[in-house]
């Protein structure tokens, strides 16, 4: 376990360092990142490069046992940058140019921008590359914005497609282009897709944009990681990932880092601190390994408003809920709120005044205690489990460049499942194109537009070797150059599900269409968003539709193809939260897959198992303000404690228990 915060010394007297560093040893912080904003105090102005200062804090920090991550700075391109260089900036989709005066102004294709770059990324890891008290590298700062519409990423664009399709009449007939008219004859007339000011450009077209900016930033990423490991010896390179934002392909990315790391601020969803989970998960997805969180919530935050302090107790818990999902090392963002900028009331482990008093302080500082002591039997376990959730930023795109698919939203559908899995106290993972799927036993996918034969093999061999996999509405409608398939829809994946789509219907207020025969003959669920109209063909009918038209014409609404041991299950409809929570119960018995733990609900239960032992420690977190409790199978040993925990065991508000299971 590392464990340690994030560290602004530029923003403080330097005869106040020395305090800080030791406040950090008596906290137990072995870690602290630093730099990733600092470009103007390494760089005041063009080419006179000054580390002095820089050294002397990584050396002050180093005297208190601290290792150093270090941060290249190009979210925050400073002023002379700028000014010399004003097309660096990146334009919006209304076409204005992003000003500086904020941070992440620039463009991830201005070639210009590269340069500089290129520049202080070389000297930076020159300087530091072989320095042993810097243990890793994070590239830049939370990539994935602004998407840009510049003159250096429209000529990109156009150097893209023609690598991606050669001939101009193959773009035409892969866009469709006889559309509207739309048929080019060079590709100097292509147009971005946020030139027609209504929206609503050619599917193609609008996805092969995403697909670009996506690889412009991996790209970026890259570039810098490149310079990283060619420069630096026995350190590591990661990005601090904010795995909601959905411009580009964190799992493509993550190929390039020898570490995922996200910032993990739950209060800004505080109401579902479920979706927060989901953030962990996709985190240790796109590497299928432990990952650290490299800001982790200490305090209130800046965001439209103050955001509510952390109660008592919750920063601990918010600590073991991400260790919990398989966090290696967590560093709190920040040490001290700045008393100037645009985050002067973002809060940190101290207050303003610096004082170790600080509850916060003394919070991490027990948690740095804890850990101290419980670290190395957590060190080398990992997260299994049985559940899988199949999650493509691309199919995300795809649902995205056309609109008239309102109501159906890729993200919520994913959290339905999500959240009612949850509830369920399953460890799930997030998987996608080029994941293992072995040691899945069931496999959720939810809305997948673009099914190719990669994709049909995939699936068809997951059910083969005895998989449970389970589709939804809009799954191989389309196919991967964004056009609508001409077999009956799910197109590719009929045979797998065995079922024929005759209809479907967006639900919005009329007609009400409702379920029933899930499970339980008496319960009915209420179609939202979306029904599709399933003609079981070969397979057996779950659930039927009982009103609206869909019902009147018999169709189905769920239904399950056996193949052998394995199955393809089709889920028709959205719902509401009680269809998910039936759903997910049903399908976790078809898979044979058992809870963790069961308890109240607001406790959240986890595992993570070290795989040569198989040794098991069960975690359980009590997400609310008051006491919970959770149901134990025979006697466990709290590591926190070291007590022996049996039968109904009592989680105090926001409290934590570390069960040792083998
Ligand atoms: C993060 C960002 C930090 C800081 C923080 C405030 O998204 O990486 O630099 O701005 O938000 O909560
Ligand atoms: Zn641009």
């Amino acid at each position: 376990m590392n464990f340690g915060v994030d560290y602004y010394p530029e923003h403080w007297p330097e005869d106040r360092w020395s305090k800080d560093a030791k406040l950090m040893e008596e906290a137990k912080f072995d870690t602290v990142r630093l730099a990733e904003f600092a470009w103007s105090k390494i760089e005041g102005t063009e080419g006179e490069i000054d580390f002095t200062w820089l050294d002397r804090a990584i050396e002050t920090l180093a005297n208190r046992n601290l290792d150093i991550v270090l941060g290249t700075p190009t979210a925050a391109p400073p002023p002379w940058l700028t000014e010399k260089h004003p097309e660096v900036l990146a334009v919006n989709e209304d076409k204005e140019v992003v000003k500086p005066g904020h941070r992440r102004h620039y463009c991830v294709n201005s070639k210009v921008y590269r340069d500089y770059t290129k520049a202080i990324v070389s000297e930076m890891a020159e300087k530091y590359g072989e320095d042993e008290r810097v243990i890793g590298w994070q590239t830049d700062n939370e990539l994935g914005h602004p998407v840009c519409y510049c003159d250096d990423c429209r000529t990109k664009f156009h150097a893209w497609l023609r690598d991606k399709y050669e001939d101009i009449d193959e773009l035409n007939n892969r866009w469709g282009t006889t559309f509207w008219s739309h048929e080019y004859t060079e590709w100097s007339q292509i147009p971005l897709p946020n030139d027609n000011p209504r929206k609503g450009p050619n599917p193609s077209l609008h996805l092969d944009y995403k697909r670009f900016f996506s690889q412009s930033t991996v790209g970026y990423n890259k570039f810098q990681v490149d310079i990283l490991q060619d420069e630096t010896e026995n350190q590591w390179v990661c990005h601090n990932f904010m795995p909601h934002f959905p411009n580009f392909d964190h799992f493509e990315m993550a190929q390039d880092l020898d570490l995922a790391t996200w910032d993990h601020y739950p209060t800004e969803i505080r109401e579902s601190y479920k979706e927060v989970s989901a953030g962990h998960d996709l985190t240790y997805g796109v590497k299928d390994k432990p990952f650290w969180v490299m800001e982790e919530q200490c305090s209130y935050l800046t965001r439209d408003d103050l955001t509510p302090a952390p109660r008592p107790g919750e920063t601990r818990m918010w600590t073991y809920q991400s260790i919990a999902h398989g966090a290696d090392g967590i560093i709190y963002f920040r040490w001290r709120p700045c008393r100037f900028g645009d985050e002067q009331f973002h809060g940190g482990v101290l207050q303003h005044d610096g004082s170790r008093e600080s509850p916060g302080y003394q919070e991490v500082k027990s948690v740095g205690n804890e850990l101290a002591e419980v670290g190395t039997e957590i060190d080398g376990t990992v997260v299994e489990a049985d559940v899988g959730i199949y999650y493509s930023f691309e199919q995300n795109w795809s649902m995205d460049t056309y609109r008239f698919h309102s109501p159906i939203d890729y993200e919520d559908e994913i959290a339905s499942y999500y959240n009612a899995l949850f509830a369920a106290n399953v460890n799930v993972k997030f998987v996608s194109r080029n994941s293992d799927l072995n040691g899945l036993d069931l496999l959720i996918v939810p809305v997948l537009p673009m099914v190719d034969e990669f994709l049909q093999d995939k699936f068809e061999s997951f059910v083969k070797e005895g998989g449970k996999l389970v589709g939804t509405f809009r799954t191989g409608i389309k196919d991967f150059d964004n056009h609508v398939t001409d077999k009956t829809f799910p197109g590719r994946l009929s045979e797998l599900f065995g079922i024929s789509i005759r209809e479907f219907t967006p639900v919005k207020d009329k007609p009400e269409v409702t379920l029933s025969g899930l499970q339980d003959e008496g319960k009915s669920y209420t179609a939202k968003d979306w029904v599709d109209c399933i003609d079981p063909g070969e397979a057996e009918p779950l659930a039927k539709y009982d009103q609206g038209w869909p019902g009147d014409r018999g169709y189905a609404g769920v239904t399950r193809n056996n193949h052998d041991d394995g199955a393809a299950y089709y889920v028709g409809l959205s719902g509401e939260a009680d269809l998910y929570r039936d759903l997910v119960s049903y399908l976790l018995k078809e898979a044979g897959i058992e809870p963790i733990l069961t308890g109240d609900e607001n406790l959240e239960v986890r595992k993570r198992t070290e795989p040569e032992t198989g040794k098991e420690l069960v975690f359980v977190v009590n997400h609310s303000s008051s006491q919970k409790s959770v149901q134990l199978p025979g006697k466990l040993t709290d590591v926190l404690t070291e007590k022996e925990k049996s039968g109904t065991t009592t989680l105090e508000p926001f409290g934590v228990l570390i069960l040792r299971q083998k």
